[in-house]
């Protein structure tokens, strides 16, 4: 087996009194789409913060590439290669969608000391991206307020994409979307991993996880409960897993 990208060791987040997250196990491999499921409150959205920097965990360690890495701040976490989608999308409404892929890290020439933005090159890159998701979008010059709300997603991807991540995070990226969109951005998700990203994707949606992810992970009161194998699980179990019907999960919260 190849060293896992992303392996998270005894994770634990707590805020004062409050346990958010603890002591989870996990690791990501590249080229896999790894489901993070578990209700509201399970503390998905905390791990992920952990992983995108925005956290520093209480306890506990991460390697990427087999490397330790500890986090300061959302941008110790880009400079490794890891992206994360909002449910927000971070998009300007009024810059054009290349502009958006680039933003903070323009392509420029400087002349006598003067920096030019290279707008063709930049137009180019971001086309050739799109192509390669397939994302339909004809005109990489149209402002991002004019796409719908898949369209905005695959821009997202795109500038993930352009950095050149080997971990994707997506939260909830298809709570907002039609069912065409949603196609879209499934397809999107599959695309960034047989790349060989490593995809994390937070999703309520029991049959889009189905479709998309290779591996599910079950999270319940801070804690991962359970790792399944999409071929080796059912929605069923998954949503037992999820409210705490199956045994195994009892067995863990009488423990508690
Ligand atoms: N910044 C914070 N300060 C205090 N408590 C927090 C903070 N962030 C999250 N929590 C608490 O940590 C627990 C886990 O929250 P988290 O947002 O990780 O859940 P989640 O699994 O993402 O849920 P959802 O599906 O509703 O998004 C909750 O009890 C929440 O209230
Ligand atoms: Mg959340």
């Amino acid at each position: 087996m190849p060293t896992p990208l992303l392996e998270a060791r005894g994770l634990t987040k707590r805020f004062g009194a409050l346990t958010a997250l603890s002591g989870v196990d996990l690791d990501v491999n590249a080229g896999e789409v790894l489901a993070l499921l578990g209700d509201n409150g399970a503390g998905k959205s905390t791990f992920i913060k952990v992983l995108a920097g925005a956290h520093a965990p209480t306890e506990g360690t991460l390697t990427i590439g087999g490397t330790p890495v500890a986090f300061a701040s959302p941008q110790d976490a880009a400079n490794v290669g890891i992206a994360t989608i909002f449910q927000e999308l971070a998009l300007s409404e009024n810059l054009s969608i290349a502009e958006n892929v680039f933003l903070g890290r323009e392509i420029v020439r400087r002349v006598a000391g003067v920096p030019f933005l290279r707008r063709r090159e930049m137009k180019d890159v971001v086309g050739r991206l799109l192509d390669e998701l397939d994302a339909h979008i004809s005109d990489p010059d149209a402002p991002v307020g004019s796409l719908s709300g898949g369209q905005r997603q695959a821009v997202a991807i795109c500038r993930a994409l352009y950095l050149d991540a080997r971990l994707v995070i997506m939260d909830e990226p298809t709570a907002a979307l039609a069912v065409a969109e949603t196609r879209k951005v499934l397809d999107l998700t599959r695309r960034l991993a047989d790349r060989g990203c490593a995809v994390l994707l937070i999703s309520h949606n029991i049959a889009d996880v189905f479709e998309v992810s290779d591996r599910m992970a079950v999270f319940r009161r801070g804690r991962k409960v359970a790792e399944r194998r999409r071929d080796a699980t059912d929605p069923e179990e998954i949503v037992s897993l999820i409210t705490g019907a199956h045994p195994d999960v009892r067995a863990l919260d009488k423990q508690q």
